[in-house]
């Protein structure tokens, strides 16, 4: 074996989004040898495809806002299917994370008085999304980057991790990489791991993630023997580009929507009155009126329909283009054009006037966009306390899309920006404290490090084997029919058959060249995560016999609030390397919280 580069820190983070930056600005400031290890570069990660904003009750447009009312959206956003404790920290901590960022130096829009201004967006009673522009993630990952490498946090950059490392009583004390320009392996101790890596976007074919969610942490974290909950529960976003097929799947913000942007058939109907559901009857109403103060003058709380939380209205998207009135490119017509002055949107929207000129030729400012549902975000994820956001293995912690349980069956837009302030926060803290808690220095197994390696390397020794790509495409066009955005019992035990036949096939991958640079190694590696996360999602999405959020079972319609509405899907690995799933009950909400769901409140 070649020798090894090996660093140690106290705390590790795997993942450069916001997550794991806010995470490193807390373990750093208690205290501990941190360090952050990110796939990409430093500045690049999913995050910035957060773009409408960040929600917090900070009741600078609504001074009726408030935590209680951020809480009781979130959770009838999640179907009561969220971790309520998460739910309840989250809207309580989303005020402060922000004050912190802009006392870090984001730079907000500002209401008329000089507050933070905040926009509407689905399924959220008041306008609540801090904001700048249509470039919110953006500004929050500049913010948090500053941050920690103003404070000296040590960041190693375009490094893959591709295992965890487990001591002999199964306590996670380091990672396993590899650099990606020279193909050479590193090893880091660790007293603690944080996995802040996002999503898993790439299973599917049409994403607005970019090549980096690959499902590394939750592989990673089902590899250490944690459990990975309601996996099931994958968001398609309403609207992402159509056209050109270079930008399928791209991301077009809600913040279209949050700011008067309305849908349109072929036909010209605004079709997202005819998919009302009762639950939210009474505060949706068309209040899209003109004027370009809109949003900052709005004195009735009532949402179009354009902004009911995302499950209903990728669905509804997808049910006209199904019947035949979608766009000529296979979308449906996002239009703000027609409710908005051009100064107006180039002004809240820069990057969609960009993204549509430089890529589509289309002009939002005179013409309507087309645009279709993208596959965006995971619900589900690695299992958390919701405190301490330590998963079931000791020295291991995920925050961020990583984690599962904060979102239920779907997530509010704006919420994963808050998400992975105030967990990351809380994933750092408690990371610090458990290695400050640790007298032994970690020890790198050399010998498990050895057989890592070598496995990862086994790929360069087949010939006529399969490629990488051609194997993802295949798991691509496995997951986005089968297990897409309308599911059904015949089509999910057809994906199960395929991905069993799909994974064996991963015995077959050869990779070509040497190890220096060398995407088709890497993405071999990849794929080991995304078919184990895919199987995890296809086995929990089985078995929820109930439509839920992010989980449309076109047998079974309903939900159902007797059953399956109170567990959790909880997968893990077996001994054997099978995925096992079983039925958890949901932990039960306290009196004072239950209150505010009762009528009226
Ligand atoms: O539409 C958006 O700007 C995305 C925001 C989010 O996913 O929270």
């Amino acid at each position: 074996m070649d020798t090894i580069e090996t660093h140690n820190f106290d705390v590790l983070i795997i993942g450069a989004g916001g997550a794991g930056l806010r995470a490193a600005v807390e373990a750093h400031a208690l205290g501990a040898k941190t360090a952050i290890v990110c796939k990409s570069l430093l500045g690049k990660a999913h995050t910035v495809m957060a773009e409408g904003g960040v929600a917090a009750a900070l009741g600078n447009v609504w001074p009726e806002d408030n935590w209680k009312v951020h809480f009781r959206d979130t959770m009838r956003g999640g179907k009561m299917l969220n971790n309520w404790r998460m739910a309840q920290l989250h809207a309580q901590e989303a005020p402060d994370r922000v004050m912190e960022l802009e006392d870090w130096g984001a730079l907000f829009d500002r209401t008329p008085d000089g507050r933070i201004l905040q926009r509407d967006f689905g399924g959220h009673r008041y306008a609540r999304l801090a904001h700048v522009g249509d470039r919110t993630g953006l500004e929050l990952l500049r913010t948090l980057q500053h941050r920690s490498v103003d404070q000296n946090v040590e960041v190693f950059m375009e490094c893959k991790i591709f295992r965890l490392l487990q001591d002999e009583n199964g306590n996670v004390n380091g990672a396993l990489g590899l650099w990606r320009e020279n193909g050479k392996f590193v090893a880091f101790g660790a007293k603690s791991v944080v996995i802040c890596s996002g999503g898993v976007g790439k299973i599917w074919k049409i994403t607005s993630n970019s090549w980096e969610s690959t499902a590394d942490g939750q592989a990673l974290a089902l590899w250490a023997g944690a459990d990975l909950i309601d996996m099931e529960f994958v968001q398609f976003h309403p609207t992402g580009m159509v056209w050109p097929p270079s930008a399928r799947g791209l991301l077009v913000t809600e913040g279209v929507r949050g700011d008067g942007g309305v849908l349109k058939n072929k036909e010209g109907e605004r079709f997202m009155f005819n998919y009302i559901p009762p639950f939210y009857a009474k505060e949706t109403a068309d209040t899209t009126e003109e004027g370009d103060q809109w949003y900052e003058n709005k004195k009735d709380f009532r949402r179009p329909p354009e902004l009911l939380p995302r499950d209903e209205v990728a669905r509804a998207i997808n049910s006209e283009i199904k019947a035949g009135r979608g766009s000529p490119h296979g979308g449906v017509y996002l239009d703000i054009c027609s409710r908005r002055s051009p100064e107006d949107i180039k002004r809240r929207l820069p990057s969609m006037y960009h993204q549509f000129k430089e890529l589509a030729d289309v002009d939002i400012t005179k013409e309507p966009m087309e645009i279709g549902p993208t596959c965006h975000y995971i619900m589900g994820g690695i299992k958390v306390d919701a405190d301490t956001a330590a998963t079931s293995v000791p020295g291991l912690f995920a925050a961020g899309e990583a984690a599962g349980g904060m979102h239920g069956s779907n997530r509010l837009g704006g919420n994963s920006l808050s998400d992975l302030l105030v967990f990351g926060k809380r994933a750092g803290e408690y990371a610090a404290r458990y290695a400050m808690e640790q007298a032994k220095e970690p020890q790198i197994n050399m010998s498990l490090v050895s057989d890592h390696t070598k496995k990862a390397l086994s790929t360069f020794e087949r010939e006529n084997g399969i490629t990488p790509y051609q194997l993802h495409h295949e798991l691509q066009d496995t997951m986005q029919p089968l297990v897409g955005i309308i599911r059904t019992e015949s089509e999910l035990l057809e994906a199960k058959e395929k991905l069993a036949v799909l994974k064996e096939k991963l015995q077959q991958v050869a990779v070509e060249g040497n190890r220096q640079f060398n995407p088709g190694w890497h993405m071999a590696l990849d794929l080991e995560s995304m078919f184990d996360v895919a199987m995890c999602t296809t086995a929990s999405a089985v078995e929820r016999k109930e439509s839920r959020g992010g989980h449309t079972r076109n047998d079974y319609p309903q939900s159902d609030p007797e059953y399956f509405g109170k567990i959790n899907m909880v997968t893990s690995r077996g001994d054997d390397g099978n995925i096992n799933l079983r039925q958890e009950p949901l932990p039960e909400m306290p009196g004072e919280l239950k209150v505010l769901f009762e009528e009226g409140k």
